[in-house]
Parts: C-alpha cells; structure tokens; sequence
C-alpha cells in the first residue's frame, strides 16, 4: 500500500461519486437508495434493538450539526449519507424507524445492522442484530408496503430502478475469524480457505434476492490497525505494524473498494475484487 489510507478513502468516495454519476440529474426525482450491510453503514438500526453494538453515546455524532449521537458509527455522516446527497434525495430511514411510512418510502431504506457479517456466527456476542437474511426479509416485506402505497408496477419500477448498496464482510475477521485466538473459524480454515468460503456464501446470500442489483458491494475493511483490535489481538498489531508503519493509529479503512456491477452477475466481479493484502 503506497498510498495513505486518506488517499485511499478519497479514492473510494471518488469512486462512489464517479458510480453515482449518471444519476444526480437534479430534475428527475432522486432514485430510491437500499443499503444492506453492517456498522459502517447502519444508520440507527441497531438503536431500535436488544443489543450492545449501537453508537448511541458519544463521541459518535460529535462533528454532526445536533452534534449528537443518531445511531451512525461515525462522528458525523457516513457513506450512505453522502451517497444520498450525491442523488439528491433525503437520507435514507432505517427500517426499523417508526417514522419510515407513507411518501418516506419513496425514498428507500436502510436496512443494516452493525455487527453482522457474511456468516450467521458473525457477531453471536451481539445477540440481537438484524443478519443479512432477514434484512432481505426486512426488503420483501418494505416491497410490499411500497407496493400498498404506490401500486405493484410502480413499486416494482422504483426497486428495479433504485441504487443498492451492501456492505459485508468485515465482521467476519474481526468479530469471528480474529475476535479470540483459536476460534472456531480460524481453526476449521486456513485464512486464504477462509476468504474462499466467505466469497462462496456472498454469492449465495446474492443470488438469494433476485430482485435485488446490488450497485456498489464495498467490504473487506481491515481495521486491524484500531486500538480495540490491537489490544484484543496481537496478529492484528503485527499486521497493522507491516502494512503501515504507524502502528499506533487507527488508520481508516483498506477495501476493495466499491465495485461497479456489471454482467455476468454480481458475486462473479466482486469475488474476482475480493482478495486479501
Ligand atoms: C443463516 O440463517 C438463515 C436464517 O436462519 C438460513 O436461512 C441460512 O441458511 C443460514 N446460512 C447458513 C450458511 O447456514
């Protein structure tokens, strides 16, 4: 990695703008906006839920205008945020926002919840946390209130037509493969069969929902180089040390990037982007 993981940030929100390019006409009504994923996109989600993985307390929120937490892990917006600026829409609600009835439905929603990963023992600590499958269930059931609202061919229309972004995988390192030494995981594979087995249920996760074109697939963060991870995991502070330098920041994220779909299908091109530094 040459470059500074605040180039490499840049890069990725360059990229996002650049996917999102085609779509920020200020004319037309915004396109509708579906996010699927884990912390780094859950925006108040886990708030309405049973569970410790929640940024209700500060410092999140600080840099926001209320300056107050608002359920992002973040200390202000976070990518959904400027993705739904980019197209000129109100930010998504979470699914689990009373207030997401009615017109606010045209908007899209938000269905990710922090802590939860590709596999289901991702985050078991957390307990109470929305896993993929059922914010896909979460998804059907948003359809058929859209539907209810706007009639099923419109409804259908605005989905087919909508930006969906998904953002997995992280947890599946840090709150499974490397959240104690000997787990399960990292003693049923080698990493690198690891990352294969993670591809393989991605894949399955996306085929499951076909209406469902994900835009961007962004994962594969490694925060190794955070403090909560260093302290818990000594692999994780050797390989920040090795990838940085400076090991005693929290450098910000190492991705894929967010991937531009194309045919044939989804898991193919994000698989072929998924590999491990
Ligand atoms: C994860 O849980 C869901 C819902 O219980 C289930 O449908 C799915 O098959 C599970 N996935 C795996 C890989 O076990």
């Amino acid at each position: 990695m040459a470059e500074t993981p605040s180039a490499f940030f840049s890069a990725v929100v360059v990229t996002i703008l650049a996917v999102l390019g085609g779509c920020s006409a200020p004319s037309e009504a915004a396109r509708a906006f579906f996010v699927f994923g884990d912390s780094l996109v859950d925006n108040g989600n886990n708030n309405y839920l049973a569970t410790t993985a929640r940024a209700d307390a500060p410092p999140y929120g600080i840099d926001s205008p209320s300056h107050r937490p608002s359920g992002r892990f973040s200390n202000g917006r976070n990518i959904p945020d400027i993705i739904s600026e980019q197209l000129g829409a109100e930010t998504t609600l979470p699914y689990l926002s009373p207030e997401l009835r009615g017109e606010k439905l045209l908007v899209g929603a938000n269905f990710a919840s922090a802590g939860i990963g590709i596999l289901n023992d991702t985050g078991i600590q957390f307990v109470n946390i929305i896993r993929i499958n059922r914010q896909l269930q979460y998804f059907e059931e948003y359809q058929k209130k859209l539907s209810a609202l706007i009639g099923a061919s419109q409804a259908e229309m605005r989905v087919n037509q909508a930006l969906v972004l998904i953002t997995l995988g992280g947890n599946d390192f840090v709150n499974n493969y490397y959240l104690i030494p000997y787990s399960f995981r990292s003693r049923q594979f080698a990493l690198p069969d690891y990352v294969r087995y993670l591809i393989s249920e991605y894949y399955k996760i996306l085929q499951v929902e076909h209406s469902l074109k994900p835009s961007i697939l962004s994962s594969m963060l490694v925060h190794g180089c955070c403090s909560p991870e260093r302290d818990w995991n000594s692999r994780f502070y050797s390989f920040c040390s090795s990838l940085f330098s400076v090991p005693n920041s929290c450098r910000g994220y190492m991705s894929s990037g967010p991937v531009e779909l194309s045919s044939p299908g989804p898991a193919r091109s994000a698989a072929s982007r998924l590999s491990l530094p």
